[in-house]
């Protein structure tokens, strides 16, 4: 997917428009907003994104954003435009969310370049972009893909690989040690990445098939031993038709972005592979799911798409038991997180408010 950054921008609430803070007060402010509890992704922030960008939007109109300082940016909508250079016609398409993780936040990266007033916004409006050749109008940087015929053959082979490996064994009777299988009501995945990438894209797509194929053996333990019906849903922006039309056929539905992050709730069983988004850092801010399948969380990792914020730190280790995912190629160095005191949990509401949680700071 290619983005066209953002486009025009402004601060409706004077007399921040007016005023940005220096780098030392911005960062200060943060920290003092990360030490109070205050999240970077509410829930309710991210709906009314959400809710902006689901109604019918035309070029010109404004999306608005409430920034953690609780001023309002307007982010114009630029869906329609083209622009031309010597070569090749750029069309601007839907807008979407760009989220900015705690670190890049805290650097003040919006001090240095032209837009200031974004200082504090950790949700921000971008848009996605086509490139054409301007003399023939035919699609630059064209990728090859899988057929859905392939798609098909490669999965079902992958799936019955991954059902008898050892890595799924093990990880099923991890699963089956605990209280998770009992509690969780629905499973979200997060950039697991398109399958329509042909084998000559080392790693790339293999990864992503083998993800999807754990989601789908995931999927059906739980519903054997609930006994009935687990969602199971996916977000990635990388999907193509072809894998919306194979996930279907598993009973795994695609979902946009944000929708993925507003489905996660205290009752989900939460994967994410490497994503070029904080989902770390979206994920805890927005519920405490019962379990979370990524990549371990530790004091370095805090460079990267996905980083431990202190908040994600502070949270895995106070609410969390981190139990082994053997390594297997086509994914990270991932754990399995399952909260702890699940068996109270039984019985209890998908509500975020009914988990007893220790204050941790945010970001
Ligand atoms: C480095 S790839 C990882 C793909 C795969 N999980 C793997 O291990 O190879 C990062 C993935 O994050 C996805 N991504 C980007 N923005 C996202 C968003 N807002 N929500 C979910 N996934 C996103 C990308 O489309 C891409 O598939």
């Amino acid at each position: 997917m290619q983005y066209f950054k953002i486009g025009p921008s402004r601060c409706i609430d004077e007399p921040r428009a007016a005023a940005p803070p220096t780098p030392a007060q911005a960062q200060s402010q943060i920290d003092e907003w990360l030490h109070m509890g205050k999240p970077l992704f509410p829930r309710d922030a991210i709906q009314a994104i959400h809710d902006q960008l689901r109604d019918p939007i035309a070029r010109g109109d404004e999306i608005l954003v409430k920034a953690l300082d609780g001023a309002t940016m307007a982010f114009e909508v630029r869906t329609g435009d083209i622009k031309e250079s010597e070569q090749q016609r750029e069309t601007i398409g839907k807008p979407s969310i760009r989220y900015i993780c705690y670190e890049s936040l805290r650097s003040g990266q919006e001090l240095s370049s032209r837009r200031p007033h974004l200082v504090y916004c950790p949700m921000i409006i971008r848009h996605e972009a086509t490139t054409s050749n301007l003399m023939t109008g035919g699609a630059l940087q064209t990728i090859p893909r899988r057929s859905i015929d392939d798609i098909y053959y490669v999965f079902n082979t992958a799936l019955h690989l991954w059902e008898e490996s050892d890595t799924w064994i093990q990880i099923k009777a991890t699963l089956l040690s605990t209280q998770a299988t009992t509690i969780v009501k629905k499973i979200i995945a997060f950039a697991c990445g398109t399958m329509s990438h042909p084998d000559d894209i080392p790693g790339a797509s293999y990864n992503s098939i083998f993800q999807h194929a754990f989601l789908v053996t995931l999927q059906r333990l739980l519903q054997q031993e609930a006994n009935g019906q687990i969602a199971c849903a996916v977000q990635d922006p990388a999907y193509t038709d072809a894998d919306r039309a194979v996930l279907e056929t598993y009973g795994i539905r695609v979902l946009d972005d944000p929708e993925g992050f507003l489905e996660v709730d205290d009752r989900s069983l939460v994967l994410s592979c490497s994503p070029n988004v904080p989902v770390k850092q979206i994920v805890v801010d927005v519920a405490k799911p019962a379990v979370v399948i990524w990549e371990r969380v530790e004091n370095g990792n805090c460079r990267g798409t996905d980083p431990d914020s202190p908040r994600v730190r502070q949270v895995m280790t106070q609410l969390y038991d981190a139990l082994e995912f053997p390594y297997e190629e086509h994914f990270g160095d991932m754990v399995i997180y399952v909260r702890r005191g699940l068996e109270d949990a039984r019985g209890m509401g998908a509500s975020t408010e009914a988990i007893n949680e220790p204050h941790v700071p945010n970001a």
